[in-house]
Order: structure tokens, then sequence, then C-alpha cells
């Protein structure tokens, strides 16, 4: 058993040696966490081998780890914070919140003028409903979906994430046949089927052959917010086959809102989907999530109106539901990006990184790519070792699902270090987020960033020379 701290096969590494030897603090913060938290950590994506950093404070695009090391920062709070840490507005707004009180359960202001804001970016928001987290948000779409259908079966596609609950377990990283992962239900991940991305003609065969599809989701720019990307096409496709079915669609824009667009995927690709899910971006950093969309199915949550249909009502509770510091942040996050070009900033900041890695990867001979749309970056690191990959002329859909989320673990945990130890931190597929703040001095020390850890890859003979 090895435990957080320790390096498993790295003892010879010089990357894990040279991580360590940068980040003592961290190392002895991951070993006293290893004795509180399963592998020392609060989040899957935050697993990695021989540790993860310990972050002291946040500004702009740049966040320190408590052993005073800064690092450029692509996590980007797992895609909250597409203004960057500590936007001024942002902080101001929630101290100013904060200074009137936390938690009052009750209605307050703040969350009617959240509400708005969402309205203003959102025009299919025609009703609103604030939950704590995205993974609640999806929960409670479902739960809406199959009370106004009154069909039970769920359709989502191989690979796309939707949080952790029950319904959305299977099919995401694994169990891609149906059977439920452990812990849920056999009945449960029954009631959830799955199709492959992007095929049409196999979303029209089941909603055919099994009439009780109430709902289809999906993430609308693909899987991972786009690395296994989804054409615009295929979601007016999905639009039509679900009204012809009487199936409600569901986007699930909790990384896509408010970045692919200001008004998220649906605005860029011109649908009005039936419910969407909105979290991270949302709340501007902070928790909070919302399920949106029509009036007639979140009425099923309003007590007069489900009253007078004679129909029995949703139950929908949660102590921090409509917070209203989260509220504070949202509404000033919103705000900003429904005033300014920050949303467009964002996105000229990721295509500059884009083109940078892309040239650094051609000059390096590395057949790898950097892709990706809006404020969004992918690295796709090659598991087959295809010859014909070009990164000045990559193109995602050329690549199977498997290839493009295949990554060598080993490969990516050892590029994650070498980064770090270069001060980038990236997601853990070794893509990310950009945000308004970041810079073109930004994305200069990142290629660089990039191109000084390949190389210490290949001193370690992990690629080919
Ligand atoms: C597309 C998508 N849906 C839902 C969720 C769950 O959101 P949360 O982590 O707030 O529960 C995530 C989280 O990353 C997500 O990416």
């Amino acid at each position: 058993m090895t435990q957080a701290g320790e390096a498993t096969g790295g003892t010879n590494s010089r990357i894990v040696a040279a991580y360590r030897q940068r980040t003592p603090r961290s190392g002895a913060l991951a070993a006293e966490a290893a004795t509180l938290f399963p592998s020392g950590i609060t989040h899957d994506a935050r697993h990695l081998d021989p540790y993860g950093i310990y972050i002291a404070r946040a500004a702009g695009p740049h966040k320190w780890d408590v052993d005073g090391n800064r690092i450029i920062d692509y996590f980007g709070g797992h895609g909250a914070l597409i203004l960057g840490h500590c936007h001024p507005k942002v902080t101001e707004a929630v101290a100013a919140a904060l200074a009137e009180g936390s938690q009052f359960g009750a209605n307050h202001p703040r969350e009617i003028a959240w509400a708005r804001a969402i309205q203003r970016l959102v025009p299919s928001a025609e009703r609103v409903r604030f939950t704590a987290s995205g993974t609640e948000a999806t929960l409670l779409a479902v739960r809406l979906a199959r009370a106004f259908t009154g069909r039970d079966t769920l359709l989502r596609f191989k690979g796309h994430f939707h949080g952790w609950h029950d319904h959305m377990a299977h099919g995401y990283a694994n169990h891609f046949d149906g059977t439920p992962t452990p812990g849920v239900l056999a009945g449960v991940a029954e009631k959830s089927i799955l199709v492959p991305p992007g095929d049409l003609d196999a979303v029209a065969a089941a909603l055919r052959d099994n009439r009780d599809i109430g709902a289809i989701i999906l993430e609308p720019t693909g899987s991972s917010f786009g690395q296994v990307p989804l054409e615009g096409e295929f979601l007016h496709g999905l639009r039509r086959l679900t009204e012809q079915a009487g199936a409600l669609l569901i986007f699930d824009e909790v990384v896509t809102g408010f970045r692919v667009s200001r008004g998220g995927a649906q605005a860029a690709f011109g649908i009005r989907p039936d419910l969407s899910t909105f979290a991270k971006i949302l709340a501007g950093g902070l928790p909070g999530a919302a399920v949106v969309g029509r009036k007639d199915i979140l009425d099923l949550l309003d007590f007069e109106a489900t009253a007078a249909a004679g129909r029995e009502k949703v139950g929908h509770q949660g102590t921090f539901n409509a917070n209203p510091v989260s509220a504070a942040a949202g509404i000033a996050c919103l705000t900003e990006l429904a005033e300014t070009d920050a949303n467009d900033i964002a996105a000229a900041r990721a295509e500059a990184l884009r083109a940078g890695l892309n040239e650094m990867l051609a000059q390096e001979a590395l057949p790898w790519a950097a892709y990706g749309t809006s404020s969004v970056f992918h690295l796709f690191t090659n598991p087959a070792r295809r010859t014909d990959i070009h990164p000045d002329r990559f193109d995602p859909h050329m690549c199977s699902l498997e290839e493009l989320k295949g990554a060598d673990k080993h490969l990516v945990g050892r590029m994650r270090l070498a980064l770090l130890i270069n001060g980038v931190d990236s997601n853990p597929r070794l893509g990310g987020f950009t945000s308004a703040t970041h810079t073109d001095t930004d994305v200069a020390d990142t290629v660089a960033a990039y191109r000084a850890a390949i190389a210490m890859l290949r001193a370690e003979n992990e690629l080919p020379a």
C-alpha cells in the first residue's frame, strides 16, 4: 500500500525528486492529510502521485503554494473562475454580503437579482431554482424531467460527466456496459442508458425502441467540456428528435455556462433546451448552482400551480439554496460578464495558448496537439502513438473517444509534476481553463513551461526523443 506523500515507482525519477524538493511543505501537509482523508484528498480530481500541492493564496491568473512557489493556474477553480482569482468586484460583493449575514433561512433580495442576472444572459431561463452544487442541479433536473414526462428512463452519452450522484455514476469513466458502480442500485443504473456521443442514428433508434425515455442530458460541447467535441448539427438533431419523441432536452451547462459564450453553449449554438443546469461561473467562484428552463416544467415545484393542476408537487429542499453570499458573488460575476468583454478576453488567451502550444509541439516534433474552443484548451497526448498527428492541423474529430480520453495515466501524472515544477497547474488531463486575467506573458511563460516539462519527460525516457 502506498500513502499520499510516498511516490509509487518514482524512487529513481528525477522529476519526482525535483517536485519533492520544490514542495517540501506541501509534502508534509500531504503526509498529515493521508491520516485524515482517503488518499489524503477531498475530490477525486485532486489525486496526484506522489501528492498534490497545497495552496496558500491566489490572485488573478496565479496561485501561490505553501512553499511560496508562484503558479500560473489553469485549473481555474474547476472552471468557476472566468474572471480569475479574487476579482475585485466579486470580492467586494462577497465582503458586503457576508457582513450582512451568511444564512437567513428566508427569502432575500439578492436571490431575485441573481435570477435576473441569469435571465439577462440565458433566455431559456423562464424560471430558476437554485441548488448548492452542479451535482444537485442535475439531480433535480432529472427528477423534474421524470415527473413531467411520466417516463423513467434517462438517455446519456458515454463519457459525459454530470456530477457524482447515482443516476450519473456509470458510463462517465467506466462501467460503459450499464452495470452499476459500487454503491449504486442496479435498478437506478438501469434507468440511465448510454449512447455513443455524436451518433444521431443511435439516439433515434433508442428513442424509437424505448418509449420510456423521458429526457436526454448532455454536456453540449462534448464530454469534459469538449475534449470529445460535438458538432452543432448533432445538437440541432437532438432538439428535433426530442421534440418528436416528447422527451426533454437537458443541457448540462455547469461548465459551458457563461464560458462558451456569455449565454452558454445554448446561445453559441442557437438552441433552446427545455431545462439547463448551471453552476461554477454562475456563483462567481463560490458554491451555488441552478436548474433553469421552461415554466411549465419548473411549475412542478410550485405549490399553487401543482394544486391547481391536481398534480403532486416535486419536493426540493436544501439549506444552502440561493445562499446570499454566493448570490452576491454570482450577481457580480454575471454582471461583469454581461457588461464587459471578459468572456472574449478569456477566449482570446486560450486561442493564443492553443496556437503557442501547437507551434512548440511542432518545433519539438512531438505528435501531440492542443485543441478546444472558447476559453478552454485540451492536450491530445496521442496514446496510440499515431503517426498522422500534426499539431498545426489537428482535428479531434479524426480520433475516437478512446483515443481522446485514453491518455497514459503514468505519463500524464509525470507531466503534471513537470509542469508544476515549471510553475504551471493544468487540469488532470493537462488542459485547462483560461480567465480574463491571463496575460500574453502568462501565455508565453506557459508555452515555455510545457516545453521544459516535455524536455524533462524526454530526459527520463518517458517520451520518444
Ligand atoms: C458538466 C458538469 N456537470 C455537473 C458537474 C457537477 O458539479 P459540482 O461539482 O458543482 O457538483 C460538473 C463538475 O465538474 C460538470 O463538469
